[in-house]
């Protein structure tokens, strides 16, 4: 898995007049098993997010309400994608640096994910995360 696999997947919506409703099942639009969902919220104007990478965990990324920036990064190149639509998310495969950064007022980031949290699954720190990448190491 690359840079190149993370893409943005559309999910279902249902137009209403009284809303639009989108859903989102494990293993069918998203093509892992989820077992964990989290998001962020209430993100002061200029924050940034994420700043690591995961070894073995897949990631779907969100804007569920606003919009903000996501930095991928393999180690060897950038790609920065807006979201900012709630029937979209951004497919994220493991060993890929991300940041989150440029946060509209009110933004909720929703992230759905293939495992539970688990500290060790971190790179936190970018020149080790390099370091493996370019090596060609896992
Ligand atoms: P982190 O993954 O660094 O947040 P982000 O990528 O959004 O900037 O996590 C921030 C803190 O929250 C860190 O102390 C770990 C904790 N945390 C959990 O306990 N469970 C979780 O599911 C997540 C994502 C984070």
């Amino acid at each position: 898995m690359a840079l190149t696999d993370c893409k943005i997947v559309e999910f279902p919506k249902i137009h209403d007049h009284r809303g639009n409703l989108t859903f989102i099942e494990s293993g069918r639009h998203v093509h892992f098993d989820i077992a964990r969902v989290y998001y962020l919220y209430d993100v002061p104007g200029g924050a940034e997010r994420g700043g690591h990478a995961h070894k073995d965990l897949s990631q779907i990324i969100l804007a569920i309400s606003g919009s903000f920036d996501v930095v991928l990064d393999d180690g060897h190149e950038k790609k920065t994608f807006h979201l900012n639509r709630s029937h979209q998310g951004l497919f994220v495969c493991p060993m890929i640096w991300r940041e989150l950064n440029n946060f509209s007022s009110g933004a909720v980031c929703l992230v759905l994910a293939s495992n539970f949290y688990d500290e060790s699954d971190y790179f936190r720190d970018y020149g080790e995360f390099q370091s493996v990448v370019q090596g060609g190491a896992n």
